[in-house]
């Protein structure tokens, strides 16, 4: 199976790998696991509180070349965006840009999963109710 030039890009070059403070509670910390393979991927995103803008965000990823591309990518996107915007980006999305064949498409859905389990985590640690996000960056 060949990989796309951008996930041998994101994969010999990952953007924002590293780790930040869990106990923060600026910081929301997803960890997920894929059923399919037992790759594990951790992505943290740090948010303004009052303006709910992804001013960060960081990963882990113990997985495969398209699990590395995929949370790589996730975190380029997320960032500057509002959590109500992040929650609008799917695995579809990733899929495209990195051309992921169909046997790689559970690697996407790693990524998707991780930003919700970071948005959550950060949601509940601030009290966000589901559906009271910021609807737009005032950027
Ligand atoms: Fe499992 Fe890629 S093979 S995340």
């Amino acid at each position: 199976m060949a990989y796309s030039d951008k996930v041998i890009d994101h994969y010999s070059n990952p953007r924002n790998v590293g780790q930040m403070d869990k106990s923060s509670d600026e910081v929301g910390t997803g960890l997920v696991g894929a059923p399919e393979c037992g790759d594990v991927m951790r992505l943290q995103i740090r948010v303004n509180p009052e303006t709910q803008v992804i001013e960060d965000a960081k990963f882990k990823t113990f997985g495969c070349g398209s699990a590395i591309a995929s949370s790589s990518l996730a975190t380029e996107w997320v960032k500057g965006k509002t959590i109500s915007e992040a929650l609008t980006i799917s695995n579809t999305d990733i899929v495209k840009e990195l051309a992921l064949p169909p046997v790689k498409i559970h690697c996407s859905v790693l990524a998707e999963d991780a930003i919700r389990a970071a948005i959550g985590d950060w949601k509940k640690k601030n009290h966000v109710a589901e559906g009271a996000e910021v609807a737009v960056a005032a950027h």
